[in-house]
């Protein structure tokens, strides 16, 4: 067994960010990531990060950007933290060597990206998350910092009182990918997930192999929440053959989106008439589909981003790496043609449900980065937002953790944050799920965190060896089910029947994982086991999504449903909590806040 104060599961952004703070507030921490750090999805990254920093800039114009983003969905501590702490964390990260484009005089470059009301997005080229993942795991390395890389954990140690709110994380346990060895790696203080996206849902994303949804997953079996998992970002340039992702950066700098006609799509048919190409995300998605979906689309499919106009020289020196892209990737050169491009499956808004240090209702476990749900993002997502979140995010994690933090948080979490006022019907059968399933939080009769945690890695033990001894099917074909649902049915546009349908398929193919079996009886580098764990992650993050949405009865952000034109604010200025609840499954809702510190922020039509 090892041990540690701060366990911090994932080395992307927020991993790396949450683990520097945790050891520069005196503990000893430990990154424990099933891929090497600099491999992580942050990686991939591309357009930028932002922060107020120009002086006719302010915090709370970004503060008020991000919640006009959101739909007003977003809980107004953990924006208003989010624009403040963004200043001082993009300053660090160039104190720490970052290397950011700049302009003639020497200061950091921002350029416009969509929603904001200020070019705020500070990038190094188009490959800003691989500088960032660089430069802060130099600072990891700096610190020796201990990383046990390529170890992938699969389940959480957690005390299993009836009340989450009543239970303790004392560690997890990793299974070591180059060995097949499981271990117990047991944490003082907390355990801190920053496992990334869950892209894997869907067929068509910009999202890593990785991205699974293990964090969310394991911590909803563990007792904690998803939140408001129904709002599912759709970036609307990605590569239509593989869902790489073509930056905002590209309409940041000028780049034009064009139908089969030719015609300036945003303006011509009035989506975006202020904004535009820049306006949010969710309205230039819908806007590219139902181009589409009406004929003005190319080959049926996809629009032209054209950036030819930018010319080679500001086209290399800002935007270099889309080059490649598209030429590796589509065949075309950006610099001669117009570039492909469709909505692909990009981010997740929802997550674990973390108050605004990142701390979750079962003590001791916090989530940071895209699995954990602040009600930062809220029903949509800015671009740009997403790399300070991790800073901003990690860094709160780690510090409270580590105990540094004295205040209470405002944003309640758990079965105690429920609201009374909107004890709906759930639109669907929950179905119970079976309780004796072994990935389900436990720690049984057990006294210490020690045996609550050899109880997790027998019980682990277990579950691995009957995948690897049983025969059954090959857990890919129950993967691709899911992922063909969720992008056919809860996509861009959604409706009633069609997220009926995705439920539907996703039990079938809860019901069909139940005989999945690992072939490759290798206990080296078995990818096939570590893939059929994760589908299972996917599972039920998938069914989170599509209950959710089928539930919310509203169109706000990035959640539009066909039968329901209209934000429906007297309904649901709520959050869609969906807890494990033991295998019985649970869906609730809690208010959102937007009282902030200095103003409440007064839900206002949403317009680009
Ligand atoms: O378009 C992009 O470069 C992506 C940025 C983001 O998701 O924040």
């Amino acid at each position: 067994m090892y041990e540690h104060d701060v366990i911090v599961v994932g080395a992307g952004g927020a991993g790396l960010r949450a683990a520097i703070e945790a050891h520069e507030e005196g503990a000893d921490v430990a990154l424990v990531t099933k891929l090497h750090p600099v491999r992580s999805h942050t990686g991939a990254a591309e357009g930028g990060i932002n922060a107020a920093l120009h002086e006719k800039d302010s915090w709370d114009l970004h503060a008020y950007d991000t919640m006009k983003g959101s739909d007003y969905l977003g809980d107004a501590p953990a924006i208003d933290a989010f624009a403040k702490e963004a200043r001082h964390e993009v300053i660090q990260l160039e104190h720490w060597g970052m290397p950011f484009s700049r302009e003639e005089d020497g200061t950091v470059s921002q350029r416009p990206f969509g929603g904001l009301s200020h070019p705020r997005t500070t990038y190094a080229g188009a490959e800003t998350g691989h500088h960032l993942l660089h430069t802060m795991y130099e600072q990891v390395v700096k610190r020796g910092i201990e990383v046990y890389d390529e170890w992938f954990v699969t389940r959480l140690a957690v005390t299993d009182e009836s009340n989450p709110s009543d239970r303790t994380c004392h560690g997890c346990v990793a299974y070591e990918i180059a060995t097949g060895e499981l271990s117990g790696f047991y944490a003082r203080d907390g355990v801190i997930l920053a496992t990334g996206g869950l892209g894997q849902a869907f067929d068509h994303t910009t999202n890593a192999i990785a991205c699974t949804g293990d964090g969310q997953a394991m911590a909803y079996r563990a007792g904690a929440p998803m939140e408001d998992m129904e709002f599912v970002q759709f970036h609307p340039t990605t590569l239509p053959s593989t869902g790489v992702l073509i930056s905002e950066g590209v309409r940041g700098e000028g780049g034009i989106l064009y139908n089969d006609n030719e015609e300036r799509l945003m303006y011509e048919y009035g989506y975006a008439n202020n904004d535009g190409e820049l306006a949010s995300r969710d309205v230039v998605s819908r806007a590219e589909l139902t181009e589409v979906n009406e004929g003005r689309g190319i080959e049926d499919e996809y629009v032209h981003l054209d950036m030819r106009h930018l010319g080679e020289e500001r086209i290399i020196d800002r935007l270099e790496n889309i080059l490649h892209l598209a030429e590796d990737f589509e065949g075309v050169d950006g610099l001669d043609e117009p570039m492909p491009v469709k909505p692909g499956q990009h981010y997740q808004m929802g997550g674990t449900e973390v108050d605004e240090y990142g701390h979750s209702c079962v003590d001791g476990l916090y989530a940071v980065g895209e699995c954990a749900c602040y009600s930062l993002h809220g029903a949509n997502r800015l671009g740009g937002n997403a790399l300070p979140e991790l800073l901003v995010f990690g860094a709160r994690a780690g510090r409270h953790a580590a105990g540094a933090v004295e205040e209470e948080p405002e944003i309640p979490t758990g079965p105690g944050a429920k609201s009374d006022d909107w004890d709906e019907e759930s639109p669907a059968e929950l179905g119970a799920v079976d309780a004796t399933d072994p990935i389900a939080a436990d720690g049984g009769a057990v006294a210490t965190p020690q045996e609550v945690l050899e109880q997790a890695v027998e019980t682990e033990r277990e579950r691995v060896e009957t995948l690897m001894e049983r025969d059954g099917i090959n857990h890919a074909d129950v993967r691709a089910k899911v992922q063909k649902t969720m992008t056919e049915n809860v996509n861009v546009f959604r409706e009633e029947s069609n997220l009926k349908q995705a439920l539907k398929d996703i039990r079938e193919a809860r019901e069909e994982y139940q005989n999945v079996a690992v072939a490759d009886p290798s206990r080296t580098y078995n990818t096939d086991l570590i893939h059929t764990i994760e589908t299972r992650n996917v599972i039920d993050v998938a069914e989170a999504i599509a209950l959710g949405a089928l539930a919310r009865k509203e169109f706000r952000g990035a959640h539009w449903r066909k039968q329901y034109q209209e934000r429906r604010d007297d309904e649901y200025l709520k959050h869609t909590l969906y807890a494990w609840n033991g295998g019985n499954p649970e869906l609730y809702y809690k208010p959102v806040i937007l009282e902030g510190h200095e103003e409440k922020y007064e839900p206002k039509v949403r317009s680009y």
